[in-house]
């Protein structure tokens, strides 16, 4: 069983209120029980989206215009994606025993039919380069969480570092797959493909990879229940969390040009991203050269 008058399991600046004004309120164990559960939160984040991206990527991969040695790149990389959402499930379980003992999934939890229907929709050829992006995005955002978490290791559980080691050593090269891949796939799509494609991802990244919504507020009542004397100020929470969506600060600490460097490089080659910063508040593009 955890301690957690004692352990911290990600950097603090890792987790989301730790930019909302409410975060200094929070006395030391409140604030440790909640980045436990953060870092559950984010272990079923990187295990739902390695479970799901990998199949796309081979997808992708297959097309004739792509070099043939991106196949069997995907293929290891699609391995390798099962074996890591594997630990994740398997850390989030370890964290917080009694969360999972029904469910792999307690905060990330798409209600099934909108679950159903992306999932039928993204069997679209049209919509599949916006997954790339996707991928390409949260990998590269993976890499910067793994970095950040073992530069503070010794002040971090254990288990935690370790997984994150593990990952490490293998997101580098997906990385480079990825930003393989995804000019060549994106160069070949029809004008249109582009303009929607962007314009998707747009808002897929601010409905569910941006502010916390629907999960963020599951954490909170799971937080006050493992937190009673928070009982009182269950709203306020809610509110805090649902006010970073307004909160530049945050929005800067989930995507920016100092955590996804290379993804923000291929935007800028792009004329379908210019108005991307209007929903990825961390990015505006730069001119090269
Ligand atoms: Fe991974
Ligand atoms: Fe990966």
């Amino acid at each position: 069983m955890h301690d957690d008058s004692a352990a911290w399991y990600l950097p603090e600046h890792l987790t989301h209120l730790y930019y909302s004004p409410v975060y200094a309120t929070l006395t030391p164990v409140q604030r440790r029980v909640y980045n436990r559960l953060h870092a559950c939160y984010l272990c079923e984040m990187c295990a739902f989206l390695e479970g799901e991206l990998p199949r796309y990527y081979l997808q992708a991969a297959s097309a004739p215009n792509i070099p043939k040695h991106l196949l069997a790149q995907a293929q290891a990389l699609s391995d390798s994606e099962k074996r890591h959402a594997s630990m994740f499930r398997a850390l989030a379980r370890r964290l917080s025993p009694g969360l999972y003992c029904e469910d792999e999934y307690i905060l990330v939890r798409p209600p099934s039919l909108p679950a159903l229907m992306v999932r039928t929709l993204f069997n679209l050829p049209a919509l599949r380069p916006m997954l790339l992006w996707i991928a390409l995005i949260q990998e590269e955002r993976g890499v910067y969480y793994g970095e950040e978490i073992l530069r503070q290791a010794e002040h971090l559980d254990p288990a935690m570092v370790e997984v994150q080691r593990k990952h490490l050593a293998d997101e580098e090269e997906h990385l480079g797959f990825g930003e393989a891949l995804l000019p060549s796939y994106w160069d070949a799509c029809r004008p249109w493909v582009r303009r929607l494609n962007a314009r998707l991802f747009r808002y897929v990244l601010r409905e569910y990879l941006g502010a916390p919504k629907r999960a963020g507020v599951r954490l909170i009542h799971i937080w006050v229940k493992e937190c009673p004397d928070l009982e009182t100020r269950k709203s306020e929470l809610v509110d805090a969390m649902r006010a970073l969506d307004r909160n530049p600060g945050f929005h800067r600490s989930l995507y920016s040009r100092k955590i996804v460097p290379k993804t923000f490089d291929l935007f800028d080659r792009y004329s379908e991203f210019c108005d991307l910063g209007k929903s990825v508040w961390g990015y505006s593009p730069e001119v090269n050269g």
